[in-house]
């Protein structure tokens, strides 16, 4: 027998091997729980109410009593979640519990809040084409969200305001934390633009991080108009409704994040060459912001997530996904771009920037 790097295996080898595998095969069989036990507990409200209790530590009986919830149920949830390590308790005596950084991330609000990501990750319209991820992968046209709900998720969520909400929530929660990583990281991208439209913007939140970090900045969040038409005002960021296929409202620097991965490379060209003609010839640039498949080390541990995606990619949209930098470098050049350059983040995107 031959182990995973072709090397035969002895005896012993081999059984460890197998008793690798037994252990091993539960994390699939059981592995929607950690998403749907982290789901319940931000339902509930668990994170609140020990943050609005200092952090913790809080009784079982106080946490229960917050949540409405009976003592013996949330005793099992929590101890599921603490060996989880996502919250944690006192050692000794009856069972006290505190935040973590992790459980501060179930929080519906604040900076490294992700809970509408999970409850749109969680939701039954966004788990139910993952029942299809067989058919999509033998017939390549056949989109398994369009199998689960007759129509693609962005015409979905234009006809169910509720779940566009969350769509728009949970693309909010992963643009705070990718923002972030840009300005800690990746700050000079922004040297001397004023102006700057957002495609595929959302609800606004990255332009509005955005022009609170480099203030010489006027933005354009420019989107769908059912996405627009309900995005909340801020100084300084003007909401565009409109179809980036058609075209895209001018400024000197086009920004696409996590939007050319919903779509195949057809669809991508047009975009970015509708963003080229939306920018000046000389100093203007298109920024992307996406994951670049294999850029880092293969134990980097945001590579698994990179991975991931991928997959949502497959179960939600029709052709889109990750790409490696050979697959971003032929888009690229077919659109038209005379170079670019890739610079990685911490954080599951890189910016790629476009010159004309
Ligand atoms: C995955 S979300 C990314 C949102 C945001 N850029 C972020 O990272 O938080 C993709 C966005 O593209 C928008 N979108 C889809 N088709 C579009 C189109 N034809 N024109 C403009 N925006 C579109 C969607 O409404 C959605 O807000």
């Amino acid at each position: 027998m031959e182990g995973t790097q072709g090397k035969i295996l002895s005896e012993e080898e081999k059984q460890e091997d197998e008793a690798k595998a037994a252990v091993g095969i539960w994390k699939y069989v059981f592995g929607f729980v950690g998403m749907a036990v982290v789901k319940c507990a931000i339902e509930l409200g668990i994170a609140e109410a020990l943050e609005e209790h200092g952090g913790g530590p809080m009784t079982l009986a106080d946490l229960s009593s917050a949540v409405g919830c009976r003592p013996a149920s949330v005793f099992r949830i929590m101890r599921f979640l603490v060996h989880r390590r996502i919250f944690k308790q006192t050692a000794q005596g009856s069972p006290a519990y505190y935040q973590t950084s992790l459980s501060r991330c179930l929080l519906k609000q604040g900076a490294s809040s992700m809970a509408a990501f999970v409850l749109w990750e969680g939701s039954r319209q966004a788990l139910e084409p993952w029942h299809n991820l067989s058919g999509r992968v033998r017939d390549e046209d056949a989109s398994a969200f369009e199998a689960a709900h007759g129509k693609d998720v962005w015409r979905y969520a234009a006809e169910n305001p509720g779940h566009s909400k969350l769509i728009n929530e949970a693309m909010a929660c992963d643009a705070r934390v990718a923002v972030a990583a840009i300005v800690s990281g990746f700050p000079e991208v922004f040297d001397g633009v004023g102006s700057v439209v957002d495609v595929g913007g959302g609800d606004g939140t990255a332009l509005r991080l955005l022009v609170k970090a480099f203030p010489w900045i006027r933005g354009i969040s420019f989107d769908l108009p059912h996405v627009t038409s309900v995005a909340p005002d801020c100084d300084r960021v003007k909401h565009v409704g409109g179809n980036m296929f058609e075209k895209v409202p001018n400024a000197d620097a086009a920004v696409l994040m996590w939007v050319l991965h919903d779509w195949g490379d057809d669809e991508c060209v047009q975009v970015l060459q509708k963003c080229r003609e939306a920018i000046p010839g000389g100093k203007g640039k298109v920024i992307i912001v996406e994951a670049v498949i294999g850029e880092k080390k293969e134990d980097d541990e945001l590579e698994d997530v990179r991975l991931m995606l991928d997959m949502v990619m497959m179960a939600h949209t029709g052709k889109g996904k990750e790409r490696t930098l050979e697959e971003w470098k032929h888009l690229i050049m077919e659109s038209g771009f005379s170079r670019f350059t890739v610079n990685p983040l911490h954080a599951v995107q890189s910016v790629i920037v476009l010159y004309p």
